[in-house]
């Protein structure tokens, strides 16, 4: 589990990340994500011949370019939509996942290369939380990825006080504590050691996990984030982040377009 020191180390970048912003898309998607029209209206621009591609008027709405094809509407160039990222941060504690701060403490943003996007936080950790935590400029995929209704699972280590954990304390995380704002639905937990437990909850409540832990009568003193959904922190230095990869992405947005989602 985390200590209190960390010094930010360079980001990681994985193997298949993309180095440019995705594949081309067809030119009448193309204007309708740069905010031009409809893509219905797109198609009639492009038939009127207003739409041109590296110089030379196009009519062909299904003509596949992408960000650097040199797309024009009226001779007013577009860079397209803005290429989506995603990349995982092993939070330190003390740093808080909010976008900015009023008490001048480092944010999550600090500690990702944004490169000019406009990156927030899925969801959120305690500022004494250390572990996973996933920053994006995709809003759509952030809100599902937090929506109850996805279910997304997240792991927890915790150090707890109050003695030994018991079966008991155990069995009662698993099958449902009452909090405040109602029983919590049922979760994982396992032993790690005398006073650690791993805990996987599907729910997404203020403070949760500590608020569990305290109700069966273990106070947390730290809390790691583990896992989030089909990503797990895997050796990631406290303080660092990496971009996550095409494969990694793809698994995340299947989570969000399950049976509850739709196409993304
Ligand atoms: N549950 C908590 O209590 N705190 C966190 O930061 C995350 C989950």
């Amino acid at each position: 589990m985390a200590g209190a020191r960390w010094r930010r180390p360079a980001p990681m970048v994985a193997a298949d990340a993309p180095a440019h912003p995705p594949a081309t898309v067809r030119l009448a998607k193309f204007l309708a994500h740069a905010g031009v029209a409809s893509r219905r209206s797109a198609e009639t621009l492009i038939a009127a011949g207003r739409v041109s591609v590296g110089g030379q008027i196009v009519t062909d709405p299904a003509r596949d370019v992408g960000p650097d094809s040199g797309v024009t509407v009226d001779g007013k160039a577009l860079a397209g939509p803005e290429p989506r990222v995603l990349y995982m941060l092993n939070k330190p504690p003390g740093v808080v996942s909010t976008v900015r701060d009023t008490h001048g403490r480092t944010t999550v943003l600090e500690l990702v290369p944004a490169d000019g996007l406009r990156l927030y936080p899925v969801g959120r950790l305690d500022v004494d939380t250390s572990g996973l935590i996933l920053l994006t400029n995709d809003g759509e995929l952030a809100n599902r990825l937090i929506h109850p209704r996805f279910q997304v699972p997240k792991t927890y280590r915790a150090k707890l006080g109050g003695g030994s954990v018991s079966r008991d304390a155990l069995e009662a995380l698993r099958s449902g504590v009452q909090l405040e704002d109602g029983i919590t639905a049922p979760a994982q937990a396992r032993r790690v050691s005398a006073h650690e437990i791993e805990l996987t909850i599907r729910e997404g409540r203020n403070r949760q996990v500590r608020r569990m832990c305290k109700a069966v009568g273990h106070p947390v003193l730290a809390l790691e984030r583990t896992r989030f959904g089909p990503l797990a922190l895997a050796g990631l230095e406290l303080g660092a982040c990496r971009r996550l990869g095409e494969a990694e992405a793809e698994r995340l947005r299947a989570l969000a377009c399950g049976p509850a989602g739709g196409a993304l």
